[in-house]
């Protein structure tokens, strides 16, 4: 195989919990995780002279800092017998720096696609754990789907899938740093309560979902003091017919549900404000 295409989905949690902050600067956490259709398309293409990246976004770096890069930096080490080289096409599709996992799931995609593209067989296990050091959320990007991740966000457990449901994705011009996001949360917000058994054993369980219970997110007041406009648009969901509306991972995107396709496309045609980023998708499973 020459070249090969492959999507990267992105995500939306569902659930976020902070349980504290580790002795290593990480937040311990709890997490339900959910692909989207909105996605990514990467190209990698077999090519001698090390690892090419080119990107249709201009903001993206093309150099090691890109995530996508690591992995497949990753990659070659783990097969140092191969030609060592690959270019590496990102259509990029997924805002940047927004709390779907954009970054990640290139990432993860590439690694996917590498194993593919010289025919060699993976051990997702231990690529999980090699992703790692990229970034907490390029494990689960490495199969999506709905799961339940703790820690700082590798120790994985599949969930049913919590079937096809329609959203909207909204995305403020406002690019959030996680960390600045995580900082604050430090500063500004005391231990809450938060019942993710129930949440849990509504998903492994039942065949709707509840959303009365905690299907909340601890870094919502955070990340709304760094980018007040999620208010605007959480305001503007209010007055359609959606089940459920939340911010994703540390914002500042929001997402509603719908229970029909219809309607979440009436609601992204109809965004009023100019400047934000909106798609109609829906959830996926896992790939
Ligand atoms: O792992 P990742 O590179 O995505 O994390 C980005 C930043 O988000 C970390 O440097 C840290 O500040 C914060 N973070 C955290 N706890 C987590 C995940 C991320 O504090 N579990």
């Amino acid at each position: 195989m020459r070249e090969l295409y492959l999507k990267a989905p992105a995500k939306i949690n569902l659930a976020l919990h902070v349980k504290g902050l580790r002795e290593d600067g990480f937040h311990e956490l709890q997490l339900i995780m959910q692909s989207i259709s909105l996605a990514d398309r990467i190209k990698l293409k077999k090519k001698s002279g090390g690892i090419i990246i080119k990107t249709s976004h201009t903001e993206l770096p093309t150099g090691k800092e890109n995530l996508a890069y690591q992995a497949a930096e990753i990659f070659f080490e783990q097969n140092p017998e191969l030609e060592q080289g690959v270019e590496i096409y990102i259509e990029k599709n997924i805002p940047i720096a927004a709390g779907m996992a954009g970054g990640s799931t290139d990432a993860a995609a590439v690694m996917r696609g590498l194993y593919q593209l010289f025919e060699l067989k993976a051990d997702f296990k231990k690529l999980r754990s090699d992703l790692e050091a990229i970034g907490s959320d390029v494990p689960y990007c490495l199969a999506g789907g709905t799961v339940y991740a703790a820690g700082r966000g590798e120790i994985l457990e599949s969930l049913p899938f919590i079937g096809e449901k329609y959203l909207v994705v909204v995305t403020p011009a406002f690019k959030i740093s996680t960390p600045a996001v995580y900082k604050l949360y430090d500063e500004i917000q005391g231990y809450r309560k938060f019942n993710f058994d129930l949440v849990l054993d509504n998903l492994q369980n039942d065949e709707k979902i509840d959303w009365s219970l905690d299907y909340k997110n601890d870094l919502k007041n955070a990340s709304e003091k760094i980018c007040p406009e999620i208010r605007e648009i959480k305001d503007i969901f209010k007055n359609t017919e959606a089940e459920f509306t939340m911010i994703s991972g540390s914002g500042p995107t929001v997402f509603s549900i719908y229970d029909s396709r219809e309607k979440a496309e009436k609601v992204a045609a109809g965004w009023p404000r100019k400047n934000d980023f909106v798609a109609a998708g829906k959830t996926i499973d896992s790939y």
